[in-house]
């Protein structure tokens, strides 16, 4: 007989039976595989609620998870590393049976893992890998080398390098560009950065783009917690420093929606964007409604979107089978190693979005209505 079939089947049965046998209830962090979804709580830990991507993340998740009647503890770090781990500890003693984490520093949760594991509690790594723990026992999230390798192939289109079916571009250079990557203790972010680098190193060999910095590590170019006035200000301090000789920069690679406005605010405050002194080509990540008007505007050259709403329903997916005492299906067994072990994951498509884009892929799909596009605002 399934599992499946015993669960429908018998469920009280067995919920009843479970108990008796470990001494544990529902909301023990057994799920236990009988369990109504009414008895099941899951944690939902979210970095941060500044940007809108982990917002509409943890609300997908959110929804999807109560439409299918389990209860959800949701909660948000303030990217504030002892908080997420308070959040979390406390969603173990509070008896959750699945956790989902997307982690502020993939580095930071050891200890919460482990107090998961000895509660049997499966863990989820939402977009974000939790780096240096056996405990993570499954990956959700998108192609994070791919997303460099757009982002990158995006810099190469708009300065003309590079068609958009891969052909070379009418463009020679050189071209000054400066490099940008996210928060060191985000995985992702070596991800995204490597993509990149591996994409435009042949025309940076080939001097048809040039780094003026010279700063070309990600150490060099990396932006603590993704955040815009960090990126704001070292790209205001890469103008003084080599740009004061009348040079323009003419691209840059940023990694994230948010960075990218930061970028073009230093930009812009400088004169780029008036007149004849165009703007840089600026590219970005994750969608953001500012981010869209602004590609819709002509200021911002594109955007690596990802559906949000898909990555919540593959947690849920999977915080489901290990509820049912299953093991989520993965698609990608080699590439997240942690540190530790490789964690089986599943990973989704990644879309680049150019002005041409937004209406087929953003508005059409749902994701950001045409008016939103206009405003720039989130209606919520
Ligand atoms: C996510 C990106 C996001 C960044 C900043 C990364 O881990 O994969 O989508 O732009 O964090 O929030």
């Amino acid at each position: 007989m399934s599992r499946r079939f015993l669960v429908a089947l018998g469920g009280a049965v067995l919920a009843l039976s479970l108990a008796a046998c470990s001494g544990e209830g529902a909301g023990s962090g057994d799920g236990g595989g009988g369990d109504k979804p009414a008895d099941l709580t899951i944690g939902v830990s979210m970095p941060t609620q500044t940007s809108e991507r982990w917002i509409a993340d943890g609300n997908s998740v959110k929804e999807k998870l109560e439409a299918k009647g389990y209860k959800v503890d949701l909660q948000y770090a303030g990217d504030d590393i002892p908080t997420q781990s308070q959040q979390v500890d406390q969603m173990i003693t509070q008896g959750a049976d699945v956790l989902i984490i997307a982690a502020i520093d993939g580095t930071a949760l050891s200890g919460q893992l482990q107090a998961a594991a000895d509660a049997k509690i499966p863990v989820i790594a939402y977009d974000r890998l939790i780096r240096d723990s056996k405990n993570v026992d499954f990956y959700v999230s998108f192609d994070n080398y791919k997303v460099g390798v757009a982002q990158a192939t995006a810099l190469l289109v708009g300065l003309g390098l590079q068609n958009k079916d891969g052909s070379k571009g009418s463009a020679a250079g050189p071209f000054n560009i400066e490099l940008f990557a996210g928060s060191l203790d985000d995985n992702n972010a070596h991800f995204f950065f490597d993509g990149a680098m591996d994409t435009l190193k042949p025309f940076i060999d080939n001097k048809s783009l040039r780094v003026k910095s010279g700063q070309t590590a990600i150490e060099q170019v990396a932006i603590l917690r993704w955040q815009q006035e960090t990126a704001q200000k070292r790209m205001e301090d890469l103008l003084t420093s080599s740009y004061n000789d009348g040079s323009k920069v003419q691209g840059v690679l940023s990694p994230y929606d948010g960075l990218s406005r930061g970028i073009i605010t230093a930009l812009q405050n400088a004169g780029y964007g008036a007149s004849a002194n165009k703007m840089p080509v600026v590219t970005g990540q994750d969608a953001e409604i500012a981010s869209v008007k602004l590609i819709n505007d002509g200021v911002q050259s594109s955007t690596i979107f990802k559906d949000t709403r898909l990555l919540a329903e593959q947690a849920v997916i999977a915080g489901e089978a290990f509820l049912q005492d299953k093991d989520p299906q993965a698609n990608d067994t080699k590439t997240y190693d942690n540190g530790v072990k490789v964690v089986p994951s599943y990973l989704l498509p990644v879309q680049t979005v150019y002005k041409d884009d937004i209406k087929p892929v953003l508005i059409d799909s749902g994701y950001w209505t045409a008016d939103e596009v206009k405003s720039g605002q989130a209606k919520g």
